[in-house]
């Protein structure tokens, strides 16, 4: 095999409670990589199709991902990588780390996968570095991964693949509006106050054991940011409306999609999730914004060969 089609999934990272360490993918959506073998030495991206992303190897998520891999692996060969970029940079549902993280995987495989998932993880964040300094993992372990992921930021970005109840759907919103994350980032306060910082334990606590046990109520009941969300909801458009409506509509919960602009709603079964839905889009319709919308079970594949 010397080339390889790679599908890698976009993702919605804090998922309410989790800020910075859970994440879930998305059915379906994400960046599709090409990536073959060439005579050069190095990674090279040689086009790319949809978004806009940087065409320089010292500044696209792909290829600084990839080469960083090669050097570990002390592997001089030399891969071309074209992207179809439908994910859009500074959507809230990781355009940077779908990209590198398709390119990691694509380029494993194609050299007999020398690595395990949890290794490239290391790899695919060095690409995530490029698009904001202070990145974690969230995104990067959802695309890898699949699912509904808890990963934590340090060294070893250990990864846990939570149980998911068989009918929770999340319904997410992106406006084809940018956010750029580190704005976003600077927006949040430096200090957490530990009356905070308490509750938010038990939200995370609590919307993990619910998993467990499939028991809805108490995710419903449970499942708050107190960390991030109010300091964003200012800069998240239509965020306030659409959360009401989830409120009015007695969903599970409705928070911000990482940084955003993008938000994303759980709801018990997939009826609940094309009726409110469709109660969404009529927030962007009615405001005149393009959006794109998506519904997703939590159980959705990782990065994939296509
Ligand atoms: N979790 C990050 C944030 C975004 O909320 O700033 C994605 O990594």
């Amino acid at each position: 095999m010397n080339s390889i089609k790679v599908f890698s999934p976009a993702s919605v990272s804090n998922v309410c409670c989790g800020f910075d360490v859970l994440g879930f993918s998305i059915d379906g959506f994400g960046d599709e990589l090409f990536i073959s073998e060439s005579n050069s030495n190095k990674v090279n991206i040689i086009k790319v199709n949809g978004y806009e992303v940087p065409l320089s190897n010292e500044m696209n998520t792909a290829s600084v991902a990839a080469q960083s891999m090669l050097d570990f692996l002390n592997i001089n060969s030399g891969f071309d990588i074209e992207i179809n970029k439908n994910i859009k940079p500074g959507s809230g549902i990781g355009s940077s780390a779908a990209s590198a993280v398709g390119a990691v995987y694509g380029i494993n495989e194609l050299l007999g996968s020398p690595l395990k998932k949890q290794e490239l993880l290391k790899f695919a964040m060095q690409g995530e570095f490029v698009s904001s300094k202070t990145a974690p993992a969230d995104n990067v372990a959802s695309s890898l991964y699949g699912g509904l992921i808890l990963v934590n930021n340090r060294e070893n970005y250990n990864v846990i693949e939570l149980p998911v109840p068989k009918n929770l759907y999340a319904i997410i919103h992106h406006p084809l509006l940018e956010i750029k994350t580190s704005d976003s980032r600077d927006v949040l306060p430096k200090t957490v106050d530990l009356k905070i910082a308490s509750e938010q334990l038990a939200s995370i606590g609590g919307f993990i054991h619910s998993l467990h046990t499939g028991d809805f109520d108490l995710m419903r009941l449970i499942l708050k940011d107190y960390l991030v969300e109010n300091y964003r909801t200012e800069h998240v458009p239509f965020f306030k409306e659409i959360k009401n409506i989830s409120e009015s509509n007695k969903a599970i919960c409705c928070s911000i999609s990482g940084s955003g602009p993008s938000v994303f709603s759980f709801v018990k079964n997939y009826n609940e999730a094309i009726k409110l839905k469709s109660k969404y889009d009529e927030i962007y319709a009615k405001n005149s914004v393009e959006y794109n919308s998506y519904i997703t079970g939590l159980d959705s594949k990782g990065v994939h060969s296509l």
